[in-house]
């Protein structure tokens, strides 16, 4: 088990539908689901709204990993915005393999707002395949001293 006080921990930007992710994560609550503190929600009105430019400049910003939970297939609000989603990651992975950052640092995934215990074991997956690769520094820039150091201890 994993020291949250002493361990380098991972920090995971998601970006979660409104109407189906973010209803799950909103159930995993009530029902009290235990998962790893390190996720900061972003409510978005379908997965389909998310641009490619939204991740990167999470991943700019100084996170190490974003995750984007929608609707299951067939079940989005809008009809075809998970469909055009799944189809703009797809090649946002490649996109991120070009430019040499790890494709897991960004993943996808479906839960619907009946789905708490699933959306609870997402983020631990999530949680654990981003804090296996490490912090990522690839494309932030004017990093604080402080969390420079902080990365640099996790790194050694
Ligand atoms: Fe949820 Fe479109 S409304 S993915």
């Amino acid at each position: 088990m994993t020291d949250i006080n002493t361990e380098w921990q991972p920090k995971i930007i998601t970006f979660l539908c409104t109407w189906c992710s973010y209803a799950g994560a909103d159930l995993a609550g009530v029902s009290r689901y235990q998962y790893p503190p390190n996720i900061r929600v972003i409510k978005v009105p379908c997965s389909g709204r998310m641009s490619p430019n939204l991740i990167l400049n999470a991943l700019k910003g100084g996170a190490d990993g974003v995750l984007v939970s929608g609707c299951h297939p067939g079940d989005c609000h809008y009809i075809s915005g998970n469909y055009f989603a799944r189809r703009r990651f797809g090649l946002l992975g490649n996109l991120l393999e070009f430019i040499g950052l790890e494709k897991d640092r960004v993943q996808f995934t479906w839960v619907s707002a009946a789905e708490g215990e699933q959306f609870a074991d997402v983020i631990s997956q999530v949680t654990e395949s981003v804090r296996k690769l490490g912090p990522a520094t690839r494309l932030v820039k004017n990093i604080p001293a402080e969390i420079n150091v902080e990365r640099a201890c996790a790194n050694e």
